[in-house]
């Protein structure tokens, strides 16, 4: 699959093939980060030159750290320059009653590339139809995340060498959770099963679990999760999602990953959250050689780096 020149909005976009050769584009690009001054040029090769001369302006109607700060980080070190928005709701045109659709053609008069996070599902699909020049979605409401779940792929694949013959076990928020709905999508090239365990309230929407087939098992607890999971994807409640903090606080604090779980799980299995943590993962299992949610977030700007390079190029 091509994607020079293309939004990239879903996992639906991508096809085993293509996964595998952002993977290996992915890890040049840790080889960039990593290396120290380029003794030839006698300049830090920290900085590929890629992407110098291209522009790519990040538009944010939602909250992030992670997200922002690790494209906008793949951008400077392929050489191109950022402009950004970490605040659209509060600081943009949208306070003067500018459409999505009207900015959507404005910022793609400026920019090369439209890095986008919105509250509601379809949002950035929506404004991606008004751009000139490719949006990367960056998160729409409950719908997707697209590039996460696509840096959590990559991991495993470092990980394991292969995704093919893998248990994924899903925990947490999984109505709401658009990491885990991604995953779903990019997992199914592969040949993996799944278990997956939720508070009551909060399953897999039923359209995904029906394509999810007979690859699925639902599970009652936990520790029935963890016994076979060789990854086990965590997400947290979605605060956010929910209509009050009422309805929110009666789900915090259930399914919880510690270290008592832990002892029940896999001895090479690994713990995977895209963070923010909130009351999922207790801190204890930071020191389980076992967890992989910081080596997630590096992974990501190396992800992001290979798939700018593949759009921009
Ligand atoms: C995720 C998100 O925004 O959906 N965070 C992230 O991008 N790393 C997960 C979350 O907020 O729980």
């Amino acid at each position: 699959m091509k994607f020079q020149g293309q939004h990239i909005l879903s996992t639906q976009q991508f096809d085993k093939k293509s996964l595998l050769s952002l993977f290996a584009e992915a890890k040049k690009m840790e080889k960039v980060v990593k290396s120290g001054p380029d003794v030839k040029s006698g300049s830090s090769s920290r900085f590929g030159r890629d992407l110098k001369g291209k522009i790519m302006a990040t538009l944010f109607y939602e909250p992030s750290t992670r997200t922002r700060f690790s494209f906008e980080t793949a951008m400077l070190r392929l050489g191109g320059g950022v402009v950004s928005n970490a605040d659209m709701m509060q600081t943009s045109s949208i306070k003067k009653l500018e459409t999505l659709e009207d900015t959507g053609k404005v910022v793609s008069q400026i920019v090369d590339v439209i890095v986008m996070r919105h509250p509601e599902s379809g949002a950035v699909a929506l404004f991606a139809q008004h751009s000139d020049v490719p949006v990367i979605n960056a998160g729409d409401g409950s719908n997707e995340h697209p590039t996460q779940a696509l840096l959590d792929l990559y991991t495993i694949w470092k990980e394991f060498g292969k995704i093919d013959g893998l248990t994924i076990g899903m925990i947490g928020d999984l109505k709401n959770s658009r990491v885990q709905h991604s995953q779903i999508g990019l997992l199914k090239h592969f040949k993996v099963k799944f278990v997956l365990v939720s508070p009551r309230g909060l399953e897999m929407p039923s359209a995904i679990l029906k394509e999810m087939g007979a690859s699925a098992k639902v599970v009652l607890t936990p520790e029935d999760m963890v016994e076979t999971a060789d990854v086990i994807s965590v997400s947290r409640i979605q605060k956010e999602r929910f209509v009050s903090e009422r309805e929110y606080k009666q789900f915090v604090g259930s399914f919880v990953v510690d270290a008592a779980l832990m002892k029940k799980a896999k001895k090479n299995a690994i713990v995977m959250q895209p963070l923010p943590r909130v009351d999922d993962i207790a801190v204890e299992v930071d020191s389980d050689p076992r967890a992989r949610y910081f080596e997630q977030v590096r992974n990501g700007v190396a992800v992001r780096m290979a798939l700018l390079k593949m759009v921009l190029k």
